[in-house]
């Protein structure tokens, strides 16, 4: 099953794949009360202010609308639905994903679809409070992001806003220039009292310094780092592509630890991360707050995060 899900067509696993677990996901029921299940876990981590029993979770992508949070929230220890968009779009036209088995790794060029903030909201109600969602929206304008954190921090299972700033498809525009971040900061903050999380490019080591010194003037302002490496694409609909996966692991680490040189800034490292072992090493010696996986899970299914997590408590166990 792994090796088919591992060179089979990646839309065709794409869409089969959502349309399966959306309907599990759909089938099931959330309890309020009860303890997410490795609270046993003997390596717990805050985001912010916010407890979490594990500090692995999914990143941006892998459920664009919020139909696989109840799925996905069962498995780890919190969940990103996104990037939602204001409106529905339907993203670039095929191809847009290529994989590389060999380097456990792949390029993608979605384009930002999304079933817009109605929908999406839809899915959220029904996740009761003491789960932990990270809501990643994206925009073409400052106007657009406003209105998106305005309206999802208003749904207590959002306890983060994660602003796509460094999606490969944004092209010409330079969301991280630092005048532009602080306005942006400074709008959505307007809005909004949950914590937020930049994320930002694996290309942005230029900007990399003033980029964590915008954040520090906002409080529960932190990074992801990072999302997927942007690269010419010919073969793509867009001819531009991210790449992520193992590829981009060691620059991810890299750029954390470039900001850990100079900030305490909050942290959730994102890229490449496939085992227990690179988990401990993100949250021990380079004090993320969390970790989130994607291609790992467009390479595995759900059950990656149930590897990644049993590896991680092995490891703590042995130390
Ligand atoms: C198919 C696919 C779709 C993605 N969509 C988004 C997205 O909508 N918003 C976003 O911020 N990041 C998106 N990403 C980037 C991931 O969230 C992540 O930052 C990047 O892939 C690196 O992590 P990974 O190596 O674990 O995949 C996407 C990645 C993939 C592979």
């Amino acid at each position: 099953m792994r090796k088919l899900l591992r060179y089979a067509h990646p839309e065709v696993t794409y869409r089969i794949s959502h349309k399966v677990l959306s309907l599990l996901s759909k089938g099931l029921h959330l309890n309020k009360d009860e303890k997410a299940k490795a609270e046993k876990l003997t390596l717990p981590s805050k985001l912010f202010n916010i407890r979490l029993d594990i500090p692995v979770g999914t990143g941006a992508g892998i459920d664009k609308d919020g139909d696989l949070a109840k799925l996905y929230l069962t498995l780890c220890g919190f969940h990103t639905v996104g990037s939602i968009l204001l409106h529905p779009r339907p993203g670039n036209p095929h191809p847009r994903l290529y994989r590389y088995p060999e380097a456990l790794s792949m390029i993608n060029a979605m384009g930002l679809p999304s079933r817009g903030i109605s929908y999406v909201i839809k899915n959220l109600l029904q996740i009761p409070e003491r789960y932990v969602v990270i809501a990643n929206i994206a925009g073409f304008t400052t106007e657009e992001f406003v209105i998106l954190a305005k309206v999802l921090s208003r749904i207590d299972c959002v306890k983060v806003i994660e602003l796509n700033i460094s999606c490969p498809q944004y092209k010409n525009i330079n969301l991280h220039e630092p005048r532009f971040l602080e306005d942006l900061l400074q709008r959505v903050r307007e809005v909004t009292r949950k914590p937020i999380l930049v994320k930002i490019s694996p290309r942005m080591h230029v900007f990399l310094r003033d980029i964590v010194r915008v954040c520090e003037k906002f409080s529960n302002v932190g990074l992801t780092i990072a999302n997927s490496f942007p690269v010419k694409a010919e073969f793509m609909s867009s001819g531009i592509g991210g790449v992520s996966g193992i590829l981009i692991y060691r620059l991810m680490r890299k750029l954390v630890e470039i900001v850990r040189k100079i900030s305490d800034i909050v942290v959730v490292a994102c890229g490449g991360v496939f085992y227990g072992e690179q988990v401990y090493e993100l949250l021990t010696r380079f004090n993320v707050s969390a970790v989130q996986v994607v291609t790992a899970i467009a390479y595995e299914g759900p059950f990656a995060l149930v590897r990644i997590i049993r590896e991680l408590e092995a490891v703590v166990e042995s130390r």
